[in-house]
């Protein structure tokens, strides 16, 4: 409680070419059936005016691919919340609050191609998680879209209906008048590794227990709604493996290729999940991988140009980046469909096309520097800009909206 109590920046192992300063950055750090019919009152493909009386009943998103579509600007319903406004706003994510001028970033609705999301209801939602506990787990990624989401509920409750508590690797928002509470939980790699402090993770050598992920899982084994996600802390060739304890003498370590190292901490995770999570009272989702956006040319500008300075998405469809590894989103995918073979209620939010197109989305320069910047830095807003997480209002409402979906349908 005492530490620090902002929400920190954290380590990447992302290689880009400002790997040099990345150190810093970072410090601080289907096919879609179209059975319209189907999909009862709130599908209208003609007519998305529609958008804002669709209902929250039982949605028929089974049968409408909600990952494929398109960026509409929309700045009549957008953005669900003020920035300004949030009690539990993250200074590393309030890119308005630090200098941001253009603010269409905000504006954007995430539009399936054959149906509408349903739109976000704060009080049904809360309705729903009533006595119960939804717990993000993951990285700061995660940590930003569980941001997103107190802010869009907290807007609803006034201040002394709803509470924060950070303790430690846990940090919980309470609505308090419905018992409901939504967590996160710092797990940058699922299983244990030596980044597990929620503040000081910036470790150059990074070593994760592949076998072990008790001493995490206890503290949200018995929640109702989990969120988790992992990819980018992976993103090295190799990775220093850990078979037995931090502490003990016996433990043996070896540098194992990463998708490999993946594999084997998805396995653990999904074990565990199989084990000990009670199927008639979990739903579980995985966010599929953020993408970043480092690199100029992948969207026709000089390769020295990154996020920074970015004001409009990327059009293209189909665009990926190459800091975006399928490989690893096959392993994710493979083990998701492992687990829902063997009856557990578990949904991959494919977030990572829909967020390949925002590369105006990102904080860049527009964030709580932790470290003084330096004349070099400052001369070329590039080389230290944030091209991984995404400013809020943004991208993660979209996936929360996606994640409403999901918990209604
Ligand atoms: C994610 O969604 C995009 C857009 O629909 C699609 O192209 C891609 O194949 C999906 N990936 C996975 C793993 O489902
Ligand atoms: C939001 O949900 C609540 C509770 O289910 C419901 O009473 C209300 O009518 C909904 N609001 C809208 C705009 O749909
Ligand atoms: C509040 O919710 C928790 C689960 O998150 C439950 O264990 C507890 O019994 C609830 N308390 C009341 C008073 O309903
Ligand atoms: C913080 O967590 C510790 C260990 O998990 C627990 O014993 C303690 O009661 C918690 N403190 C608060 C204020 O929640
Ligand atoms: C889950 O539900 C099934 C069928 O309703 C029941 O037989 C089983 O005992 C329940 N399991 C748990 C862990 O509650
Ligand atoms: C930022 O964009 C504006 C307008 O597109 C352009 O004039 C300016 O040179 C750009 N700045 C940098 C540092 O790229």
């Amino acid at each position: 409680m005492g530490k620090k109590h902002h929400i920190v920046f954290c380590t990447w192992g992302v290689r880009t070419r400002f790997y040099s300063v990345v150190s810093l950055l970072i410090a601080g750090l289907i096919v879609i059936t179209i059975y319209l019919t189907g999909i009862s009152g709130w599908l209208n493909m003609d007519d998305f005016t529609t958008h804002d009386s669709a209902s929250d009943g039982n949605i028929g998103i089974s049968q409408c691919n909600l990952f494929a579509g398109k960026w509409v600007f929309d700045k009549v319903s957008y953005p669900l919340y003020s920035e300004r406004t949030c009690t539990f706003m993250s200074d590393q994510l309030a890119c308005e609050k630090f200098g941001r001028k253009d603010l269409s970033y905000q504006n954007w609705r995430w539009q399936p191609h054959h149906c509408d999301l349903p739109r976000f209801n704060t009080t049904a939602l809360l309705e729903r998680l009533r006595g119960k506990r939804l717990v993000f787990v993951g990285d700061s990624l995660n940590r930003g879209q569980w941001v997103s989401m107190v802010c869009i509920v907290e807007s609803a409750i006034s201040p002394a209906f709803k509470s924060m508590n950070n303790n430690g690797s846990l940090i919980t928002f309470t609505a308090i008048e419905y018992n409901a509470t939504i967590e996160f939980y710092w797990a940058p790699l699922l299983v244990e590794s030596n980044s597990d402090d929620p503040v000081n993770h910036r470790l150059p050598d990074r070593i994760v227990r592949i076998k072990a992920i008790e001493k995490h899982a206890r503290h949200w084994t018995d929640a109702d709604i989990l969120v988790f996600n992992s990819y980018l802390w992976w993103r090295r060739p190799k990775m220093k493996t850990l078979w037995g304890s931090f502490a003990g003498e016996n433990g043996i370590y070896k540098d194992i290729e990463m998708l490999r190292s993946y594999e084997m901490a998805l396995e653990t995770w999904s074990d565990w999940l199989e084990i000990y999570i009670n199927r008639n009272k979990t739903k579980l989702f995985f966010m599929s991988m953020s993408p970043t956006h480092f690199w100029g040319d992948e969207w026709g500008d000089a390769n020295d140009q990154s996020c920074y300075n970015q004001t409009t998405p990327i059009t293209k469809e189909g665009h990926q980046g190459r800091d975006s590894d399928p490989k690893m989103m096959n392993v994710a995918e493979s083990t998701i469909n492992d687990l829902r073979v063997k009856g557990l209620s578990i949904q991959m939010l494919n977030i990572t096309q829909l967020s390949e197109y925002r590369k105006e989305g990102h904080p860049s320069i527009y964030r709580k520097q932790w470290e003084p910047l330096t004349d070099d830095q400052l001369s070329n807003p590039s080389s230290y800009s944030d091209c991984i997480h995404w400013c809020l209002p943004g991208v993660p409402d979209a996936w929360n909206e996606l994640l409403y979906a999901y918990i209604f349908s």
